[in-house]
């Protein structure tokens, strides 16, 4: 008996909101399989899409982690064997690890007569998190299990808030060539933020909060402002202030640095906008010759 199940790739931050908001997009992510075994434990059978770079060792991959974490709390005995498809790319900013761990636990949890409510396989796909980039932070694994846009209101204890999608809000994934881990582009960031810039960024939080409940797509757009994170991380991504400056114009509502980087995701309140920035974006890129793919989705 075999279950799999596919997670898509996510926004996390979602620029003001680090470590506690995000969201999902559509179609692009990574599809796991998981079975049953004679030989007990876990184990990577198969990982694709990946260029040979993933770990099988069962304590380093994140599906295996993932699952074991879950395991862990259920009275199983037996073997589960897992298949991996890389959909996403490593290291881009794009939630690539929190998808493979999403969809090996719907995958295990599905197989094995759903023992877990969707919501509380979260904290052992955080679990993965912790062994990907040494901090398990949920806004990637949140909005790949549950969907939309998310908010982690609290980490000890989880508190973890769906929030609502603005019908027509789509987005646009700038994804150049280049590779930034997350454990890197922690490293980067202050230790300390002041008064003025805690206050500044509680705001834009709130704001986006808002707007997305109010469809007030002029409210969005104002908010998408980051002064802790994007700062200290947009200086690894080349085109990332050309980008910036020219999506505006073009009637996107705003851009921040997708996770860690250094894919760039850009919201639009129409699906033509955002096939538009994504042209303007190309151009940008085109002209330092540094390739991109891009990926136009809504929200879901
Ligand atoms: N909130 C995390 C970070 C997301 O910015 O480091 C990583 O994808």
């Amino acid at each position: 008996q075999k279950v799999t199940a596919f997670a898509p790739a996510t926004v996390a931050n979602v620029s003001c909101g680090f470590d506690i908001l995000g969201f999902a997009v559509e179609d692009l992510g990574d599809k796991v399989s998981v079975s049953l075994s004679d030989s007990p434990g876990v184990r990577v059978k198969t990982i694709s899409g990946d260029k040979g770079k993933l770990p099988y060792e069962p304590e380093k991959n994140t599906c295996s982690v993932a699952i074991m974490a879950m395991l862990k709390e259920l009275d199983f005995s037996g073997g589960l064997e897992i298949d991996l498809y890389k959909g996403l790319p490593l290291g881009s900013g794009m939630g690539s690890s929190a998808a493979s761990a999403v969809a090996a636990l719907v995958a295990a949890n599905t197989l094995l007569g759903n023992p877990f409510e969707k919501k509380d396989l979260l904290p052992f796909a955080m679990e993965s998190e912790r062994i990907a980039c040494g901090a398990a932070h949920a806004d990637n694994v949140s909005p790949a299990l549950l969907g939309g846009f998310v908010l982690i209101r609290e980490y000890q204890p989880l508190d973890v808030i769906p929030l609502h999608v603005p019908r027509g809000l789509y987005c646009t994934l700038v994804h150049p060539h280049l590779v930034l881990n997350t454990y890197d582009s922690r490293s980067v960031l202050r230790r300390n933020v002041s008064l003025q810039d805690a206050t500044t960024q509680s705001g834009n939080i709130a704001g986006l909060v808002a707007g997305l409940f109010q469809e007030d797509m002029a409210l969005i757009s104002r908010s998408l402002n980051d002064v802790i994170a994007e700062p200290s991380r947009s200086v690894l991504i080349p085109g990332y202030d050309e980008v910036k400056e020219g999506i505006k114009p073009a009637g996107a509502l705003g851009c921040g640095i997708s996770g860690s980087g250094p894919t760039i995701f850009i919201l639009s309140p129409s699906e033509e906008i955002a096939w538009e920035v994504s042209r303007l974006a190309q151009n940008v890129f085109d002209k330092m010759q540094l390739p991109i793919d891009l990926y136009v989705s809504a929200i879901n």
